[in-house]
Order: C-alpha cells, then sequence, then structure tokens
C-alpha cells in the first residue's frame, strides 16, 4: 500500500493511502457549495461549535468526499432551480454514505428532489424574516422553541417530500419548511439558519453537528495553537523562515505562531512606508522588535522618504496604488537578498482568501497574500508556508489572543495595503501624511470613549484634496478639509454610513480643528457603498 503523511498548515494532519486524502485526526463536517451567497456564513458557525468544517465545491468527486470520512455534511445554498437544466447537482450517493446531510434552502430541495420529491416555483416568494411553527421533538429543533423567527429567501418550495420523510416546520406559505427522515439523518431546512436575523439558528446547527453528527466539538484554538506549532517545528526542521510584517492582524498573528514555533529562524521583514497610522510603526516594533515579546529576528525598514519621493506629484489613484505596491516588492526584495537564500516564505493567507479565490479547499494552488501580491516570483525560497490558511478572520484573532499579542492589535479595524496612500486624495506629501495621521488619532480616541469602536466596522479620518475659506480668531484661513468615514457592513462588499451622535463628531470637528495644524473644516462622508467605495480612493 502506498502511505504518505502530509502536515497540512493547519492543525489537520492527512495521510494519503494510494492517492486518496483520509482525514485522521479531527472530527470534519464538508460543507458542499452550490453557490450561495452564506457559504461562508454556513461554515463559521459550525466552527463556532467547535467544529472543524471545510468547503467543497459541489462538482468535488464523491469518492474524495467519502475518503475524508466526514461525520456530516452540509449542503448550502445556491442562486439556481434545482429542477432546471443543468443546475447544481449532486448524486444520490452522497445521501447513502451513511453520514448525515444537512440541507439547506437549496440544499434542502436539491435533496428533495433527487431522492424522489417535488420542487415548484412558489405562487408567494418568501423573503425577510419569517415566523416558523417547528416541531421539537425533532432532534434538530431541540430545545428551539414552537415558534421562532428565520430568515427566508426563496423562490421555489419543497412541493411534495421525498418518501421517507416528514414535515417538522412550516411558515403561513410553506407547507416545508422543514423535513427529516430522521431513520437516515437525513433534515432539509427552507430557511437560512446561517444567518442572525433566524433567531434559533446557532442552536439548530448545534444540534445538527454536535447532537445529530455526533461530533464532541475537538475544535479549539488553544489546540490549534499547540498542533501548529509542532507541525510546523516539523516542517520546518532546521530551515529559515521569512515573513512580511505588515502590522494588520493575519501578518501579525501568523508572526506570533511562527515565532512561537521556530524563534530566531524566522526573520520578519517590515517595511514602514510613511502611510502607516499615528504611531503605528513604532507599535508594530514594540510588539515584534528586539525586546519585545516575541522571539525573531526583526527588520524594520524605514522607507518613508523613498515612499514620498516615487510620489511626488503623482495624483492619479490607481497609478499611486501600483507605485506603493511595487516598491514595497523592491525594498522587500532588497532585504531578502541580505538575508540570502531562506527556505520557507510566510504569508498570512486566511480561509475567505482560499475561498474567494475559487479554490474552496480542492486544489494547493497558493495565492499570494492581497498585501504583497507577486513576491512569490521575487524572492529565492524552497517553500510557502501559511500557518493560519485554515482559519476564519476571527479565528485568526482568538489564535492572536492565546498567543499574547495585545488586543489593540488583534482587534484592529482593516487597514489597506496602500496605506494612507488611499486616504489623501490626490498627491501625497509628508505634510498631508501628518495631517491626517493626526485628525485619525483624535477620531479614532473620541469614538473610543464613546464606546462605539466595536459598533462600526471601519472608521478613519482622510484628508479631501479640497482646501477653503475659514475664520480662526480674526484671522482668514486656507486650509483643508478633513473628511470623516464610518461604515457598519458584513462582507465590506456592500456598506452603510454609520449613525455616529452629533455631539461625538461636533467634539471630534472641534479638537481636529483646535489640534490639527492646515485643518479648517471637518466633513461627515455619509456615502454608502455603492455608490461610493469605503476608502476615498
Ligand atoms: P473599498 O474601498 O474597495 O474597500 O470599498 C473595501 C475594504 O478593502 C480594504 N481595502 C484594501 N485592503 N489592500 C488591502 O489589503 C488594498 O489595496 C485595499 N483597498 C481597500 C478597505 O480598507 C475596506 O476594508
Amino acid at each position: 500500500m502506498n502511505l504518505t503523511f502530509q502536515i497540512l498548515s493547519g492543525a489537520i494532519l492527512r495521510i494519503s493511502v494510494c492517492g486518496r486524502e483520509v482525514n485522521m485526526s479531527k472530527e470534519l463536517v464538508v460543507v458542499i457549495d452550490f453557490g450561495g451567497q452564506y457559504n461562508q456564513l454556513v461554515a463559521r458557525r459550525v466552527r463556532e461549535c467547535n467544529v472543524y468544517c471545510e468547503i467543497y465545491s459541489y462538482k468535488t468527486d464523491l469518492e474524495k468526499i467519502r475518503a475524508m470520512r466526514p461525520r456530516g455534511i452540509i449542503l448550502t445554498g445556491g442562486p439556481n432551480s434545482c429542477y432546471e437544466k443543468n443546475a447544481p447537482t449532486c448524486s444520490p450517493e452522497l445521501f447513502r454514505l451513511g453520514v448525515p446531510v444537512l440541507g439547506l434552502c437549496y440544499g434542502a430541495q436539491l435533496m428533495s428532489l433527487v431522492l424522489g420529491g417535488r420542487v415548484e416555483r412558489a405562487d408567494a416568494k418568501e423573503y425577510g424574516k419569517t415566523e416558523v411553527h417547528v416541531d421539537n421533538a425533532s432532534p434538530l429543533f431541540a430545545d428551539v422553541p414552537e415558534d421562532t423567527i428565520c430568515w427566508m429567501s426563496h423562490n421555489d418550495y419543497i412541493a411534495q417530500m421525498a418518501p421517507g420523510f416528514r414535515a417538522i416546520a412550516t411558515t403561513a406559505n410553506c407547507p416545508v419548511a422543514a423535513a427529516e427522515c430522521a431513520e437516515k439523518r437525513l433534515y432539509a431546512i427552507q430557511f437560512h439558519p446561517e444567518v442572525l436575523h433566524t433567531v434559533e439558528g446557532s442552536k439548530m446547527l448545534y444540534n445538527f453537528v454536535r447532537g445529530i453528527c455526533g461530533c464532541g466539538g475537538d475544535w479549539r484554538m488553544d489546540s490549534f495553537v499547540e498542533e501548529s506549532v509542532k507541525n510546523i517545528r516539523e516542517k520546518v526542521g532546521e530551515g529559515k523562515v521569512l515573513l512580511a510584517l505588515s502590522g494588520g492582524v493575519d501578518s501579525s498573528v501568523a508572526a506570533g505562531l511562527l515565532s512561537r514555533a521556530v524563534g530566531r529562524q524566522l526573520t520578519c521583514v517590515f517595511v514602514d512606508h510613511g502611510l502607516l497610522r499615528k504611531n503605528e510603526g513604532d507599535e508594530v516594533e514594540a510588539i515584534f522588535g528586539e525586546g519585545g515579546q516575541f522571539d525573531l529576528h526583526f527588520i524594520r525598514v524605514n522607507a518613508q522618504q523613498r515612499y514620498y519621493g516615487k510620489l511626488a506629484g503623482v495624483t492619479e489613484p490607481e497609478k499611486k496604488r501600483k507605485i506603493i505596491g511595487e516598491e514595497f516588492i523592491r525594498v522587500f526584495e532588497e532585504e531578502a537578498k541580505k538575508i540570502g537564500t531562506v527556505d520557507f516564505l510566510a504569508q498570512g493567507t486566511i480561509y475567505p482568501d482560499v475561498v474567494e479565490s475559487g479554490l474552496g479547499g480542492e486544489s494547493a494552488v497558493i495565492k499570494s497574500h492581497h498585501n504583497v501580491g507577486g513576491l512569490p516570483d521575487y524572492v529565492d525560497f524552497k517553500e510557502i508556508i501559511e500557518p493560519l490558511r485554515n482559519l476564519f478572520k476571527d479565528e485568526v484573532r482568538k489564535v492572536g489572543l492565546e498567543l499574547g499579542i495585545p488586543e489593540k492589535l488583534v482587534f484592529r479595524q482593516p487597514f489597506p495595503g496602500p496605506g494612507l496612500g488611499v486616504r489623501i486624495v490626490g498627491e501625497v506629501t509628508a505634510e498631508k501624511v501628518r495631517i491626517v495621521q493626526d485628525a485619525d488619532a483624535i477620531y479614532r480616541e473620541e469614538i473610543a470613549n464613546a464606546g462605539l469602536d466595536r459598533e462600526m466596522n471601519q472608521y478613519f479620518a482622510a484628508l479631501t484634496n479640497m482646501r477653503s475659506v475659514g475664520v480662526m480668531g480674526d484671522e482668514r484661513t486656507y486650509d483643508y478639509a478633513v473628511a470623516l468615514r464610518a461604515v457598519k457592513t458584513v462582507d465590506f462588499m456592500t456598506a452603510e454610513a454609520a449613525e455616529i451622535p452629533f455631539e461625538v463628531l461636533q467634539k471630534v470637528m472641534s479638537r481636529i480643528i483646535n489640534e490639527v495644524k492646515g485643518v479648517n473644516r471637518v466633513l461627515y462622508d455619509l456615502t454608502s457603498k455603492p455608490p461610493g467605495t469605503i476608502e476615498l480612493e
């Protein structure tokens, strides 16, 4: 028998038997993706039940799924009608693996159709929060109140259940809002338990993965750290590892984890491009630099002047982004050359990067980190190491806390790779960077003082390229206008401007105008995305 061992970057040890991968060490739930907009959310909710899961395309070979020995399978929603020609489908064999299956929305309809039921277009489309009556004698609804609110979004409905199924939930318009074939442990739910609007949704998913599938819940971040450290040590041996540290959450947590595993075999290169938030460069150095809490080799490159030089006179947003990105690679490359050949290039890639690149865990193609795109071509290394490749952002944060990285850094809001370069409209100068850094620091301080920092997903000050006339004391001024931005968003693809109490905005305005030289006007950006974007450039 041909046996090969592979330690994946996450905690999962896979043993390949005659070329087939078998998951040996963990409970695994497989989420089969039919193109639904909530597929990542399904996986995240399952992980919140301390059960590890991975997302695979519906096109994945059934034998591959069987070989993973999943404890349960979840079929996600999707935009199609399952009875249409060429609609995404699955083999009836999937339901004969002896593994519990839960179908959600499209997945529920598909399960019914494939097993001999009927799915039709509904007379009344259901969308939004809907009252559902559930039979809580079903293990899927254990401890769920009989009347509860769920999130519906469907045009089709299960007109006739497959043989062996019984209805376990109904709504005013939907006779089969959920169905079960308890004997075969097959469950179909028309609504979306993964969406927070489904009040008892997390409990339903918990009932499925922990109750019906019998998972004990062995996916925990403390054991993730322990196992990853062990796996990284085995993989790296005496080798040298190089990581580009941006100071963002992902690369910082990757640095913490690698440092715990291989200590000074790790070199982190931190490029201060002069477009970071106020004091950010020093904060990153205090944590990761010499004398900080991590054992690693830290190189800070102060490239501020070099960047300002390259950006002088450049006003076109895409050109600015390109210069900042390319310069990053140049600086990193120069540092890497000084170090010589490294064995491993580490990246802070996380699971959404993998899923969004369409890989869905199906292949080992490497997506370069969006902040350091193109790096692998420039650095002489043997292999890429991505210790966070299997984690969602909230899991990355938990790992960060496990590693003792300060909360301030772990809960840092997203910050774009090109930094303040895209928050200064038009030409970037050292003076404008100073203005936006100071204004942003005041804004963040006041938002935190008002206890609003966890209420918004992203907020920052930006510098418009507009100067206008004002009066200060008895003097005429002709200074810049600062724009305050704050958004609420789930996925950063769409966003709404956050409602900040007027008195907080006024306080921020007053402090910025009094404390930041060069500013005489403060504006609040009300634009949603679309039509706006979150950043100004
Ligand atoms: P936009 O401005 O496109 O931003 O609405 C959406 C989210 O992405 C972040 N962003 C970036 N992140 N490199 C990054 O790593 C970039 O070039 C970049 N541009 C925008 C932005 O901060 C927001 O969270």
